[in-house]
């Protein structure tokens, strides 16, 4: 078989380009998608250039974008095997202390952008029956106090669920990797022992590395002695 082909979003920083890291190192090719287009050219052309890896502009509230990012994986490589969909962002916790139109944002990114996701890599994966990844939370497995953000990712996990439910008996596997904290500049300040981008990484790589009767259906991943 022809080398998997794996497709991420928010691929331009944290655990999204760490996955793509990992992806590449197992041998996979990548379509690496998000905003910032210069950063993902360059990590495409870092992990091998047009043949092993492209780099798609898609802001994924946007589904003419999202529809471009999967027409561009199929012209570039024929096929999606695994789709993360991985872009997201927070809010400051506290039913007051959020700006309004940052919330809009985040609804619609962490939400609506994993929904689109899931809709414009759907027909692809189904083709390939492939494997579809979503970045949850552990804030999507328990609500913290005053956070709209743990919302959405009540939201993705319900998602996650849902796909899976749908998909059965189609051979599509579908994970929520749940991150607890993670260095990246999702945190103006990283909480003291945090993950690396790469721990959660390597569980998405350990999650469809698995053999096709196996559905890894999610991974939590805390920091040791995290709490909440
Ligand atoms: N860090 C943590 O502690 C933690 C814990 C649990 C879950 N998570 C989740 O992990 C995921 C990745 O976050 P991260 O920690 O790796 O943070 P990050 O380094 O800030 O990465 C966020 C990524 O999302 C992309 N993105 C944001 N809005 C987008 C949009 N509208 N369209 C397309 N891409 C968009 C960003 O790219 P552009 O700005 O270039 O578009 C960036 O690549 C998020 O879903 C986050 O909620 C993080």
């Amino acid at each position: 078989m022809a080398d998997r082909v794996f497709l991420i979003t928010g691929a331009s920083s944290g655990i999204g380009e760490a996955t793509a890291r990992r992806a590449a190192e197992a041998g996979d090719r990548l379509v690496l998608a998000a905003r910032r287009l210069e950063r993902l050219e360059e990590l495409a052309a870092e992990l091998g250039g047009p043949e092993r890896a492209i780099a798609v502009r898609c802001d994924v509230t946007e589904w003419d974008d999202q529809q471009a990012m999967a027409a561009a994986a199929l012209d570039a490589y024929g096929r999606i095997d695994v789709a993360f969909a991985n872009a997201g962002f927070g809010a400051p916790r506290g039913f007051e202390a959020s700006d309004p139109e940052h919330w809009r944002t985040m609804v619609l990114t962490n939400v609506l952008g994993a929904a689109l996701t899931i809709r414009a890599t759907l027909p692809a994966l189904r083709e390939s029956v492939g494997h579809l990844l979503l970045t949850g939370s552990v804030a999507g497995r328990r609500a913290l106090p005053g956070s709209l953000y743990s919302a959405t990712k009540w939201a993705v996990t319900a998602m996650g669920e849902a796909a899976r439910q749908e998909l059965e008996g189609t051979g599509i596997r579908v994970t929520l990797i749940e991150p607890g904290s993670v260095r990246t500049p999702f945190f103006d300040r990283p909480p003291a022992g945090a993950l690396e981008p790469d721990d959660i990484a390597e569980a998405v790589l350990y999650a469809v590395g698995q053999p096709p009767h196996v559905d890894v259906n999610e991974i939590l991943v805390r920091p040791t002695a995290q709490s909440n």
